[in-house]
């Protein structure tokens, strides 16, 4: 039987994905709590994990490369990839807002907005009728109003430390974020079975 191949993000959302696998019952190696390699073969469970970039993930599953995914929503928005979306797995928590520096207005003529996700951002101010500039940040985005780069920022909020401490502000929340679990069509079809039998597992640990 073919192994199944699972894109999972680095960063963050790996741990709480790791415990809500090991929860659903899958054995995993001590090397996923602390190593460096970009793949993990867990051959007792007939699966493979790709370590990649949050904001990859998807692209992985598009294409194939990896069957399933563990992709955050904020993600899923920004990419917009042809994959399915087959469960809410409720982990890390998080919003999408726009923020600044307190007690200032937009600029009228030409307002500029710092964010990792410029698509969500345009199609944000889009529906609000407001023409913005959309400046792409790779991180720290909350730099950008403090040295004048921007108006604003659209980013994640989580525990709201990174505003406070940077003495910034919450405008508007655009969007709650999870994670979700995800699957190449194609994958889904072929590999029916298995992963259905993840998502189900998953399932049960979501709902406790
Ligand atoms: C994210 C996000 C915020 C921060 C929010 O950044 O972009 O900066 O976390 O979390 P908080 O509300 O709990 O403070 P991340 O740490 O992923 O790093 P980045 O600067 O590279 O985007």
């Amino acid at each position: 039987m073919k192994e199944l191949t699972i894109a999972m993000p680095k960063g963050r959302i790996f741990e709480e994905a790791v415990v809500m696998l090991k929860e659903a019952g899958y054995n995993l190696p001590p090397e996923f709590d602390d190593s460096r390699k970009l793949i993990i073969e867990v051959p007792e469970e007939n699966l493979r994990f790709i370590l990649a970039k949050p904001m990859d993930v998807p692209t992985y599953v598009e294409h194939g490369v990896a069957d399933i995914g563990i992709a955050g929503k904020d993600v899923m928005l920004e990419e917009e990839r042809h994959v399915y979306e087959l469960l809410d797995l409720k982990i890390s928590h998080c919003y999408l807002a726009v923020a600044g520096l307190p007690d200032t207005e937009m600029n009228e003529v030409a307002p500029r907005i710092a964010t990792k996700y410029p698509n969500v951002a345009s199609s944000y101010f889009r529906e609000q009728g407001e023409q913005v500039e959309i400046i792409k940040l790779n991180g720290s985005i909350e730099i950008a109003p403090i040295i004048g780069l921007t108006d604003r920022i659209v980013d994640i909020v989580s525990t709201g430390r990174t505003l406070k401490e940077n003495g910034l502000v919450e405008y508007k929340h655009i969007v709650d974020i999870t994670s979700r679990l995800i699957a190449n069509p194609v994958s889904y079809r072929l590999m029916h079975d298995r992963i259905s039998e993840m998502t189900d597992r998953l399932e049960k640990v979501v709902n406790g």
